[in-house]
């Protein structure tokens, strides 16, 4: 069962959109998906249930119970989303606590408590797991690495500063030494695509350019169904099936899901 992590430390460029619209479009097309919020801020569970609810959480019941060595069962973490096929570990301001500088410096077990659980008896009963980070290098996201096997970035297609992308090369060649040899990188995502943007069609080039194939086919159109939905309580598939948004996630999910087979396909020389 493929565990992807949705990592850019730069914050805004639409790592949880993407774990929310994607689960409902690859719920609709009857996978079972599970959603694990690693930020601390909670986003992707407040989008899905609701501040009030996100608020009213005891911590033992979220993704902070994992990260403080709780040793909790899966039941007491994992909950339906609210929409058949989408399963939720919840996301909790305590988890700031645990999301300390320098992860890799930390005794091995705590990097990989999030793996553990994850391995223990949870990511088997789905046909896919997403993991949505924080935007920054700490432990949530280091622990998210650490349990992957795939890695997807993305980006906006205004953000001109390379060092964001250096730093999680960075990131990543730290966590394959460390902890995690299998991670690789999914692709790079180009996220609130304007397509008649000149600065957004220069950028798209120079990125094809430098990464080539690395970088997804799809881009995600900007567009106000997306926010919209989630102001629903929804992903695009349920909110607006048949909208130019909901296709764009599903040119999406065809991709993410061509990529993983063709990565778990025996090797044919490409690198
Ligand atoms: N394709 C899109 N079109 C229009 N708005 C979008 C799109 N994708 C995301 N947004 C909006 O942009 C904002 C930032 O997106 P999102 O929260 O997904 O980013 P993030 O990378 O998870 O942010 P953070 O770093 O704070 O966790 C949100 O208000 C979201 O609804
Ligand atoms: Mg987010």
């Amino acid at each position: 069962v493929p565990v992807l992590c949705m990592l850019n430390q730069k914050g805004g460029v639409g790592k949880t959109s993407t774990c929310h619209h994607l689960s409902g479009t690859l719920a609709a097309m009857g996978r079972r998906v599970l959603l694990v919020d690693l930020d601390p801020q909670a986003s992707l569970t407040q989008g899905i249930w609701g501040p009030q609810a996100t608020r009213g959480l005891d911590p033992s019941a979220t993704v902070a119970a994992i990260l403080a060595g709780d040793e909790p069962f899966p039941d007491q973490l994992v909950r339906p989303a609210g929409l058949a096929g989408v399963d939720l570990v919840p996301g909790s301001r305590r988890a700031n606590s645990y999301n300390v500088p320098d992860p890799h410096t930390l005794p091995l077990d705590e990097q990989l408590r999030l793996r553990d659980f994850l391995d223990a008896e949870v990511r088997a009963r789905y046909d896919l797991v997403l993991l949505d980070c924080p935007p920054n290098l700490c432990l949530c996201s280091w622990a998210a690495l650490s349990a992957a096997d795939n890695l997807v970035v993305p980006l906006q297609a205004e953000d001109y500063g390379a060092q964001g992308i250096i730093d999680i090369q960075e990131s990543m060649a730290l966590v394959q030494q460390r902890t995690n040899p299998a991670l690789r990188l999914l692709g790079f995502l180009i996220m609130m695509y304007e397509a008649r943007k000149t600065l957004h069609q220069m950028y798209d080039q120079r990125l094809r350019s430098m990464y080539g194939d690395a970088v997804f086919s799809t881009r995600v159109p900007r567009a106000a169904e997306f926010p919209e939905a989630i102001a629903h309580r929804k992903a695009v598939a349920q909110y607006k099936p048949r909208g130019a948004a909901a296709k764009a996630m599903r040119v999406l999910a065809d991709e993410v899901l061509g990529r993983l087979d063709a990565a778990d396909a025996p090797a044919k020389g490409v690198a």
